[in-house]
């Protein structure tokens, strides 16, 4: 039976959280007519609302704000006769499309029941035989145009049938849930949310190459995520899910959880399976792919956890249904972890073709503390900045690809006026610096070369020789790195240089940080004329930087000033300026 869910969540930040006594009030409202079999209410840690007071979310589409006392059981009243409350604070949601997170938050991720109460294994059933062949169900999978969630896009009915066509006596699947991007936790949240969706994608998956063993390569930082998927595991041992002769047919399949220690490389094809075997984590150049030479030089199909859990939604629903959704090339939905100076944080599910306004606006609830939107950053650290004036785009692999950026796995990170193109650029370019194995010299002192110069131009040492260096260095970059690490490492500094070269050049040439971002840039002074004496900055000036008396009045002397801010934070009167 389907059951409409309902998020509970008080949102507000003065009083006592009251999530409790609503949830309970809920209950109460549901049991007086009877609904509570056919109403789920879940008390939810994020409901992508702050500060709105209590927040009741109706799935899928209606979320209703500042909700008091009084209105509960008209909420309750507006699900028996499925039409939202008139006059009450609500908004509807009509641009996100739940697939991948058809079951987040539905059913209890621990519970096999409640997975396959709602269609689970349905999908492989009709699999194993209604299509009966790997040919056919590979078909189903070209019909819909699924491509790669883990980054590159690759349509994922090409890699299965690559390593179908490979004759072996043994073949490998495997699950990617490395998810090293800064910011990003889509496929962290799946595994939590919905871990039967994703074994099923892998049996089907398995299936459908002629794999018997599958292995769910997941960070050990991720240990709720492990739980999940072992349970999973476990049950479908036991329910004849998984083993042998799965369902009475004659399909084989077996699946086991590997950890990753938690290294941005090991996301690599050729990383993750090195580290699989046991090996030290580091990629080694392809062709060979893994659909010919895997795991233990078998062919392997390598995943994405996203990309998985749409598969029995296709099977189920038909090809041509989920090819119905998104944009001429990039079909269906994509989910995004939707963070940066947003209102309405939060993982979000939007068909492809969705513009980037819609996103932030629409669905994210636009900028925090009203600020001006500056850009979007995409693709983590193998993309890019995507400025303002390009909001209209609508959201797939090749718009973005055009706009300098890329869909990567999905982190999605929105910046302000306050935001500075420079310190972004360096910010990525640390972490790929930090996360390089060293294995390859273009990336192992690509990326310390960059870093050292965008340094340099943060610090105001800059020379404007340094852009064309930076430039050199990324094409270096791109064309001689071994992996994907390094190839696209650059990408945020091409991407920022594209479109922010003036704040480079007046970072160099007039060692000013527009933004005010750049610490060292940065000088503090006391203005007199606001000042009222009450000298709390200097009380909080840890470097002692800040001399004077209540009759002479105060100054900042820059050469001890450490430019923490905090005299401009504390001072009430904003008689400090930063410059
Ligand atoms: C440095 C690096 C890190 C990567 N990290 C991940 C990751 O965390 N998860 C993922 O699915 N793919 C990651 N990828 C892409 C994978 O190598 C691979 O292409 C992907 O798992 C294939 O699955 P898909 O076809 O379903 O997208 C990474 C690639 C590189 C170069
Ligand atoms: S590009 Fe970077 S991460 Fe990839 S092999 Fe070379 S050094 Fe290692
Ligand atoms: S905190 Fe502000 S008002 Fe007080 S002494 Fe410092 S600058 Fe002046
Ligand atoms: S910025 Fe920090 S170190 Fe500098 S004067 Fe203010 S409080 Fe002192």
């Amino acid at each position: 039976m389907d059951r409409n869910i309902v998020y509970i969540k008080d949102t507000g930040i003065l009083q006592p959280d009251r999530t409790k006594d609503v949830y309970a009030a809920f209950l109460n409202g549901l049991r007086d007519r009877g609904m509570q079999d056919s109403v789920m209410a879940v008390r939810v840690a994020d409901i992508g609302a702050y500060n709105q007071g209590v927040v009741i979310k109706v799935l899928p589409d209606t979320t209703y704000y500042n909700v008091k006392d009084a209105d509960i059981n008209r909420i309750v009243d507006s699900i028996k006769e499925g039409k939202a409350v008139q006059g009450l604070a609500a908004r509807k949601e009509p641009k996100q499309l739940r697939i991948v997170l058809r079951n987040c938050g539905v059913v209890d991720p621990d519970n096999i029941d409640d997975y396959l109460a709602r269609d689970g294994y349905q999908a492989l059933k009709k699999v194993l035989f209604d299509l009966k062949t790997p040919e056919k169900t590979i078909d189903e999978i070209k019909k819909s145009g699924l491509r790669g969630r883990g980054g590159a896009g690759y349509p994922t009915w090409m890699k299965w049938n690559f390593a179908k066509q490979m004759v072996s006596d043994q073949k490998y699947v495997i699950c990617n849930g490395d998810e090293g991007d800064p910011g990003a936790y889509m496929d962290r949240s799946v595994l939590e949310g919905d871990p039967y969706s994703v074994v099923e994608g892998m049996m089907i998956a398995g299936f459908s190459v002629g794999a018997t063993m599958g292995y769910f390569y997941i960070r050990a930082e991720y240990p709720l995520a492990v739980d999940r998927v072992q349970n999973a595991i476990d049950r479908c041992y036991e329910r004849g899910l998984l083993g042998k002769n799965i369902l009475g047919s004659n399909f084989n399949f077996g699946l086991e959880i590997r950890l990753g220690a938690g290294a941005f490389v090991c996301g690599e094809e050729t990383a993750l399976i090195a580290s699989i075997e046991g090996r030290r984590g580091t990629p080694h150049p392809r062709p060979p792919y893994p659909s010919v030479k895997g795991l233990w030089e078998k062919p392997t199909v390598i995943n994405n956890v996203e990309t998985l859990a749409n598969v029995p939604y296709i099977i189920l629903k038909g090809g041509d249904v989920f090819a119905r959704v998104g944009t001429a090339t990039s079909k269906g939905t994509k989910v995004f972890a939707l963070t940066g100076k947003i209102k309405n944080s939060g993982l979000v599910e939007v068909p492809m073709g969705t513009t980037i306004r819609e996103i932030v606006f629409d669905v994210g609830g636009g900028i925090f503390n009203n600020k001006a939107i500056k850009a979007i950053q995409t693709g983590g650290p193998s993309g890019g900045v995507i400025p303002k004036d390009f909001l209209n785009t609508p959201v797939d692999y090749e718009n973005l690809q055009k706009l300098g950026s890329i869909m990567g796995s999905g982190g999605m990170i929105v910046m302000d006026e306050d935001d500075c193109m420079v310190d972004i650029a360096r910010f990525y370019q640390r972490f790929c610096f930090e996360e390089s194995c060293g294995k390859c010299s273009p990336c192992r002192i690509g990326t310390a070369q960059m870093l050292n110069t965008l340094s340099k131009i943060a610090e105001g040492m800059g020379e404007l020789s340094d852009l064309d260096n930076l430039r050199r260095i990324s094409q270096a970059m791109q064309k001689a790195a071994l992996c994907g690490l390094g190839q696209t490492a650059p990408n945020p500094v091409v991407s920022t240089l594209r479109y922010y070269q003036d704040e480079y050049e007046v970072h160099i040439i007039n060692k000013k940080c527009p933004s005010k971002k750049c610490r060292n840039l940065l000088s503090y002074k006391i203005i007199p004329e606001k000042c009222k004496r009450c000298s709390v900055c200097m009380m909080n000036c840890e470097a002692k930087a800040i001399t004077g008396n209540k009759d002479d009045g105060y100054v900042i002397n820059m050469d001890k000033c450490v430019r923490c801010g905090k005299c401009f934070e504390v001072c009430k009167f904003k008689a400090v300026s930063k410059e």
